[in-house]
């Protein structure tokens, strides 16, 4: 089959890989129809590289058809549409009885000290063939797979994987207080969704940052108060309080993560890691602080004394001022983590089967590419031209 593949720092290529087949008894295969390319890839394509093998499949927010399920797969059957959640789970140890599925116990990596397994995603979480692919293996698929209806085009449902938990968990976490203001950091798909997801559920005052011109757009279309970065020297925090009453935003959402802007120091950090023998790259970046935490520390900047930060922007890195790697990956309860995504299901799937689409779905994607051209739609979303802002792949 073609998939696509990582090869080094901004070389992603389509190659031909051996065809994935059922290796365990609750495993599924399944044709991918749709299959997102998200910021979490661009930290692969930027920074992550020594935790990455030549080869690697990419991907980790894949729809399809199931092609074959295992002797303990039951809920879902070959021929039945399904989105894959981007972190394994097995839906029944004591982690995913509570509604953290990234920590599951069943496919946490206690070798790298990790939580769950993730598509698509380094040897930090497992190195399991990712989705950005024409068919995938999904282990645990007893639990993982959600069974969408047929009829409306996969854009509707493809967010199921990643996107929409990702952006509802930042909003629950983030726990704005009623008729209290919420800003949100970047304005990339997670970010611009988070938006939406505090609107619907009555959040008045959503304020948005950015520094893209046509992220800015889109967020202002939506009725978010936004403010460009780029007019900003270092007095973002002073006009952000000017409308919050003078005392800043009660809750604020980091959906930016280490690729943020405005950290030449971080930048430099990481072109050094990068320039690193693997070996040696792989310790300067879980211990020498190759973070650029603009992002992070803008949210500290920003928010009103007392209130929440929730943390969805993926950090790395030990020495940082905080030890953000582990209490991120932890999910220590300053609301940060990978978003549960089984966990919001039941909340987001009815705004999903109506004709209504609220949180506007299907027209939430710019680019629907096929995967024959995932390479040149990678460079063109890490430098967020055309306006591209969210692609999808056909494979
Ligand atoms: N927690 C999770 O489960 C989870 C899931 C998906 C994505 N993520 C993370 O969420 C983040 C956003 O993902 P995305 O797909 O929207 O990515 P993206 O790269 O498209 O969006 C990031 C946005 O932040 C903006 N930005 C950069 N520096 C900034 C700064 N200093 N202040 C304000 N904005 C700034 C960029 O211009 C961009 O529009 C990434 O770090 C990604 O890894 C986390
Ligand atoms: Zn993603
Ligand atoms: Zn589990």
């Amino acid at each position: 089959m073609k998939a696509l593949t990582w090869h080094g720092k901004r070389d992603v290529r389509v190659d031909d890989v051996p065809d994935p087949a059922i290796e365990h008894p609750t495993d599924a295969i399944i044709r991918v129809t749709s299959t997102g390319l998200c910021g979490s890839d661009l930290h692969l394509y930027e920074v992550l590289g020594p935790f990455l093998e030549a080869g690697d499949v990419l991907g980790h927010e894949p729809m399809g058809i199931v092609e074959a399920v295992g002797s303990e797969v039951t809920h879902i059957a070959p021929g039945d549409r399904v989105v894959i959640p981007f972190n394994i789970s097995c839906g029944s140890c004591f982690m995913c009885d509570q509604g953290l599925q990234t920590q599951c116990e069943t496919t946490q990596n206690r070798d790298q000290g990790t939580g769950a397994s993730l598509f698509g995603y380094t040897k930090l979480y497992g190195q399991v063939a990712g989705g950005q692919a024409e068919f995938l293996r999904v282990p645990q698929a007893h639990y993982g797979p959600i069974k969408v209806p047929e009829g409306p085009s996969d854009d509707r449902f493809l967010y199921l994987s990643d996107v929409l938990p990702t952006a509802w968990q930042a909003v629950a976490y983030a726990d704005v207080p009623d008729g209290g203001s919420l800003a949100v950091l970047g304005l990339g798909p997670i970010g611009e969704m988070a938006c939406r997801i505090a609107q619907h559920q009555g959040v008045e005052h959503v304020i948005g940052i950015d520094l893209v011109p046509d992220r800015l757009q889109r967020a202002k279309e939506h009725g978010v108060t936004v403010f460009d970065l780029s007019q900003h020297d270092g007095d973002l925090a002073d006009a952000v309080r000017e409308v919050t009453g003078g005392r800043g935003p009660d809750s604020v959402i980091d959906a930016v993560g280490m690729e943020a802007h405005g950290s030449p120091v971080g930048k430099l950090a990481h072109t050094i890691a990068g320039l690193l023998p693997d070996m040696v790259a792989e310790k300067v970046m879980e211990t020498a602080g190759t973070d650029r935490l603009a992002a992070l520390h803008s949210s500290i900047d920003l928010v009103r004394r007392g209130g929440t930060i929730s943390l969805s922007g993926v950090y790395g890195g030990m020495a940082s001022p905080m030890p953000l790697l582990q209490a991120f990956d932890k999910q220590v309860q300053l609301r940060m983590g990978q978003a549960n995504v089984k966990r919001w299901i039941p909340d987001i799937l009815p705004l999903l089967t109506g004709d209504d689409d609220p949180l506007g779905v299907d027209t939430f994607a710019t680019h629907h590419v096929p995967l024959a051209e995932a390479p040149e739609a990678y460079e063109m979303f890490q430098k967020k031209e055309d306006g591209a802002f969210k692609v999808v792949f056909k494979p």
